[in-house]
Formats: structure tokens, C-alpha cells, sequence
């Protein structure tokens, strides 16, 4: 089979499988495959491929057809300009996720942060990778999504400057009081009873733990807020990611003490997207 022949079946069985831009993904089936660039494909169209590449072609691409999430399928994603290994378990990084990082480095030049729910690690690898002379502690409860970040950390040889940890509540760290620098956080927020109505990509792969927000979808929210008074130094950020503006203007009502809340920011869409606060006490 020449790989114009294999591009042909290949978008054919994504269109069956009802994936709307059927041509564009069969291309990226074909590059991840054959290691190739876009533009090498057409250049390349009499290329004959293998039987055994075809047959993995055909295999990933009945993947996709059952609406399997393309980073699943390839096995890795891209976030941040930094390429990282994912798969069932781990949440498939968001570019929405690049403004929670772009909010956290506005205001973290160095010392110790927390990456509360670390999935494939994409935040934490992003802020390290941004402040070379940083160093973090990535949490997640999930050990499937931890087998993804401890692939991810080694990859980019984070692992001196990264801690992964297990934990599922958040006052529970064995961290010195006032010893962080940045908390940085995006838990789960879509509400229990959104989950249905998610595209089958989300709803029927990705991991429910790392979606389920409960009722409101906040209910991870409100350990970390106390975990942020206690562990965030004097003049320390916390920062968020939420779902939508009634999450933010829930969050901002929420009485935390010695934190200040200090700014939200929207998405390029407007809609609210990251909230931040700052230990202001002590
Ligand atoms: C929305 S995902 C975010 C993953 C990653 N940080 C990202 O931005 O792509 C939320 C993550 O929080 C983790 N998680 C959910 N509940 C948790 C809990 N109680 N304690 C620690 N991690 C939790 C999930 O396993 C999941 O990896």
C-alpha cells in the first residue's frame, strides 16, 4: 500500500467513526507512524509502506474511530512546547491549562512549589522547565496518572528538581508550614452532573477523578484553599484553574483566612479561566 492509498482508508474509517477533521487526523496517524513531517507526506505520496505498518496504521486508526482521544492513540501530547507521554489514566493536557501556567510564572521567579493534581505532570514540567533554578513537588492520588508524570520527569531529567508524591488531601503533606513559594492547582472541577453530557473522548476514556468536581465541582477546592494557608509563605500565591465565571465568583467569596484574593483571569474566549490569591498575613 502506497501512503496515499493508506490516508485514503485511514480517513475513511475516521468518518465512519463520525471524527470531524477525518483527513487531518489520518495525516497525523501517517507522520506519528512513519516519523515523518506534514509536508513530507505529499512529497512522498507513492511511498510504499510496509504490511506491518499499514496493519498499525489500520489499528490506531479504529482506535480513533471509537472516539478514543487522538493523545491516547499517539501516545503523547503536546503542552507547553513540551511533548509528554499520556495515556489511559492521565487527563489529556489542556491549552487552556498554558494560562494557569502563565499566570503562576507572573508571579514565581524561584524557591519551592506545590503541583496540586499533577496528572501527566504538564504544570509542573512547564514551570521547572521555565525556572531552571526552581524546585517542585508534584501530587496527584491517582498512581496511573503518577506512572505518566514519572515517565514525563525523566524524559526531561526532572527528576532531581521535581518530588512526585501520592496523596489525596492536601492538608495532609508532610511539608513545614510557611515553606511554599507557589501552590499551583488544576483539580477537578466539571460538576458530577456534567459528566454525561461531556464529549465521549472525555466522558467515556478520560479518567472520571480527574473530571469529578462533585456537586458544584468544588469540593476539591476547599482542601486546598486551608492547605494554601498553611503551607504558603508570607506573600506566596496560590493560583487555580476553574471551570467557568460562577466557579470564580464562588471561589472568590469563600473566606480563607490569611489568603488575598487578588485577580481573575479570563481566557482568550472570556471566559474566567485562573483565580489568584496571596498569603498576605504572618
Ligand atoms: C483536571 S486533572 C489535571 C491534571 C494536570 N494537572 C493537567 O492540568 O492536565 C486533575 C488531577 O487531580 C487528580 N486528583 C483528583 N482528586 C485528587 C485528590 N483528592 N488528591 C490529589 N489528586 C487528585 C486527578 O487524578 C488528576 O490527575
Amino acid at each position: 500500500m502506497t501512503v496515499a492509498e493508506i490516508r485514503r482508508s485511514l480517513t475513511t474509517l475516521l468518518r465512519d467513526g463520525k471524527i470531524d477533521n477525518a483527513a487531518f487526523e489520518a495525516d497525523l496517524l501517517l507522520c506519528h507512524e512513519l516519523g515523518w513531517k506534514k509536508d513530507h507526506l505529499f512529497l512522498n505520496s507513492e511511498y510504499p509502506l510496509s504490511p506491518h505498518q499499514a496493519e498499525r496504521l489500520i489499528a490506531l486508526a479504529r482506535r480513533r474511530a471509537n472516539r478514543e482521544p487522538l493523545a491516547y492513540v499517539l501516545g503523547e501530547w503536546e503542552f507547553w512546547g513540551i511533548t509528554l507521554a499520556v495515556g489511559p489514566g492521565c487527563l489529556v493536557p489542556r491549552p487552556e491549562t498554558e494560562l494557569l501556567v502563565e499566570v503562576a510564572l507572573s508571579c514565581f521567579e524561584e524557591g519551592l512549589f506545590l503541583d496540586w493534581g499533577t496528572g501527566s505532570g504538564c504544570i509542573a514540567i512547564a514551570i521547572a522547565t521555565e525556572r531552571p533554578s526552581a524546585r517542585g513537588i508534584a501530587v496527584d492520588a491517582s498512581s496511573r496518572a503518577l506512572a505518566f508524570a514519572r515517565q514525563n520527569l525523566l524524559r526531561y531529567r526532572l527528576f532531581d528538581r521535581i518530588a512526585l508524591w501520592r496523596e489525596s488531601d492536601p492538608l495532609h503533606l508532610l511539608l513545614d508550614c510557611a515553606s511554599l513559594d507557589l501552590i499551583v492547582s488544576n483539580p477537578p472541577y466539571i460538576p458530577t452532573g456534567k459528566l454525561k453530557g461531556l464529549m465521549p473522548e472525555v466522558s467515556l476514556y478520560e479518567p472520571k477523578e480527574a473530571l469529578d468536581g462533585g456537586e458544584d465541582g468544588l469540593t476539591a477546592y476547599r482542601p486546598l484553599l486551608r492547605a494554601s494557608s498553611r503551607f504558603l509563605r508570607r506573600g506566596g500565591f496560590l493560583a487555580v484553574e476553574v471551570g467557568d465565571k460562577e466557579q470564580a465568583d464562588a471561589l472568590r467569596e469563600i473566606d480563607t483566612g490569611v489568603l488575598e484574593f487578588v485577580d481573575c483571569v479570563s481566557d482568550y474566549a472570556g471566559v474566567p479561566r485562573v483565580c489568584l490569591w496571596r498569603r498576605a498575613d504572618l
